[in-house]
């Protein structure tokens, strides 16, 4: 797929709370086709301080209005550094990258974000509901801030929320769920995002169950273009970088996902 180089202007920085904002962008240029789970790569200002392109998941896409979102999670100086960018500026990405989830021509389908792994799910409800497809969502964090988005899910799904403190929804980690208990036989298709033991713990239950699972590994990643090798992870097929060969990949291709559970920390 090609990856294109745009300036893009910030349309609105939207501070959601300590942890976490929003960036609307606006492309200079018609946007192309873009895949739900697709990332972007965003020059920083403030090359001095920050040299690489940073990693974003693509949050949204209103192809109608040529914009994107970002929701971003402030971890260090470049999060930092775009938390402060103002209305107007100009953002530097290159995109689509990486390859993203497989949508089903029709299937009942879970979608399940951990913590900032919410990030890519949007698009992808978004992009489910567009093409008829309804979904159940379960969101899970360590609090009510870190799901403070969930109602723009809620637009497209039937929404499930569970936090470890109990600040919203049902308290406990997203893996204790009904949804992923007793009610998972309902599903075909599991689409999830977040910290990797709860992914590894949503592909041993997808497996049990022999219900398709697609899930985005989170890697460090440093080029974004298969260049550095620091995102490789062990398929069946060998050892792939997630940035090119990902960060979408169906459990079946990662190499010992389907183990005894393992321990989910979300
Ligand atoms: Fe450099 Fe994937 S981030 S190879």
């Amino acid at each position: 797929m090609k990856k294109f180089i745009h300036d893009f202007t910030v349309l609105s920085n939207t501070r959601l709370n300590q942890k976490y904002f929003v960036l609307e962008l606006h492309a200079s240029a018609p946007l192309p086709r873009i895949e739900p789970g697709q990332f972007a790569a965003v020059l920083v200002p403030n090359p001095a301080e920050v040299f690489l392109r940073r990693p974003f998941s693509i949050h949204d896409v209103d192809f109608t209005k040529n914009t994107i979102k970002l929701f971003i999670k402030i971890v260090g100086k470049g999060t930092e550094a775009l938390s402060q960018i103002q209305t107007g500026e100009t953002l530097n990405l290159i995109y689509p990258l990486g390859k993203g989830f497989q949508i089903p021509r029709q299937s009942k389908i879970l979608v399940v974000g951990g913590g900032c792994g919410i990030a890519p799910l949007l698009f992808l409800v978004h992009a489910l509901h567009s093409k008829g497809i309804g979904c159940d969502i379960l969101l899970g964090g360590h609090s009510a801030d870190d799901l403070i988005i969930f109602e723009q899910f809620a637009k497209y799904g039937s929404i499930h929320l569970m936090t470890e403190d109990g600040s919203a929804g049902e308290k406990g980690l997203v893996t204790q769920h009904p949804l992923l208990g007793n009610s998972i036989i309902e599903f075909h298709t599991i689409f999830a995002c977040g910290p990797t033991p709860m992914l590894k713990a949503i592909s041993d239950l997808a497996a049990r169950h022999y219900i398709e699972c697609q899930v985005s590994l989170e890697n460090t990643m440093a080029c974004g273009i298969g260049a550095c090798l620091c995102c490789v992870v062990k398929t069946t097929s060998g050892n792939r970088c997630v940035c090119t060969e990902g960060p979408v990949f169906d459990t079946k291709e990662l190499a010992g996902w389907h183990q005894p559970m393992v321990k989910c920390d979300l």
